[in-house]
């Protein structure tokens, strides 16, 4: 993949440095492996924050564009959405826009869910990681997967960028199937790595269904117990992800002779954090 570094440049919002004190947060979903769910939990992480009242972007940094084709069938569905605010970053600038103008974000917004490609390359993990507050890793229990993201993980653990900012992980289970001695492979290898798992979805057809009408999960009429089962677990991942302490957030200070005139916040560090660096 060869991604050019401005283009995972989150500028586009820094014009939210000063509300990110109070209430801004950026939802990073990586791994380096295609098909484990990035665009999915993307989407629906994002259709269950606006549920929950929240002004919600979804940034899809990824050139197959996933994520923004999933917001064009949204668009054009006749069933009534939640709003979000999709912003293609991949995509190329048309003549009369400046890719400024383009990746800017309505002032309000308040939760930013980062869709990115698989493969990204060490710098623009680099530059992702900088700029979120928590980090969210879908991993699918087959042995390959596990062992690649447990590579992704503990590469992502030990990245200078992450050590010297360090944001909470949480490993998100995909498409778990009733398979028992799989997903303890996959809770034995998170426990190796010391990273949460925080979330469990079930390999279910309703994540196609949803897909295909440029929805989310919840906002689906679910009628059967499982299915409404399966669609509470989105917000028990808000929960956790709102739990999480925010990056370091920049706050302009009064300029103090000698000294800048921008302070950082430190931020607390989690458990799950903190006992990597
Ligand atoms: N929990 C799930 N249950 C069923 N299908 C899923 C689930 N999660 C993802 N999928 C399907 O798996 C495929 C790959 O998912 P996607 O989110 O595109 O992965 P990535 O963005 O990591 O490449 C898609 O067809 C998607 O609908
Ligand atoms: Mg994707």
């Amino acid at each position: 993949m060869d991604v050019n570094a401005d283009v995972y440049d989150l500028s586009a919002t820094a014009n939210h440095e000063d509300t990110a004190v109070n209430d801004v947060r950026r939802v990073l979903i990586i791994n380096g492996k295609g098909g484990c769910g990035k665009s999915t939990i993307a989407t629906n992480l994002a259709v269950s924050y606006s549920q929950r009242g929240h002004r919600t972007a979804l940034m899809d940094y990824d050139s197959q564009a996933s994520s923004t084709d999933w917001a064009a069938l949204r668009a054009s569905s006749p069933d009534p959405k939640t709003p979000l605010h999709v912003v293609p970053m991949h995509s190329k600038v048309g003549m009369y826009q400046t890719k400024a103008f383009q990746q800017q974000l309505p002032p309000d917004i308040t939760r930013i869910v980062i869709d990115t490609p698989s493969g990204a390359r060490e710098r623009d993990i680099d530059t992702l990681i900088k700029q979120c507050d928590v980090i969210l890793i879908p991993m699918l229990p087959s042995p390959l997967d596990i062992r690649s993201g447990s590579r992704f993980i503990a590469e992502l653990l030990t990245h200078r960028g992450y050590r010297a900012n360090p944001r909470a992980i949480g490993v998100i289970a995909n498409r778990l199937q009733n398979n028992p001695a799989s997903q303890q492979k996959l809770m034995h290898a998170l426990e190796c790595l010391n990273v949460p798992c925080v979330a469990n979805f079930a390999d279910s057809t309703l994540y196609g269904r949803a897909a295909e009408d440029g929805a989310g999960i919840t906002e689906l009429k679910l009628n059967d117990a499982a299915s409404q089962a399966e669609a509470s677990k989105w917000f028990d991942l808000i929960d956790w992800v709102e739990q999480q302490p925010r990056r370091a957030a920049r706050i302009a200070a009064p300029p103090k002779a000698g000294t800048s005139s921008v302070t950082s916040v430190a931020s607390a560090k989690t458990k799950a954090t903190s006992d990597h660096v």
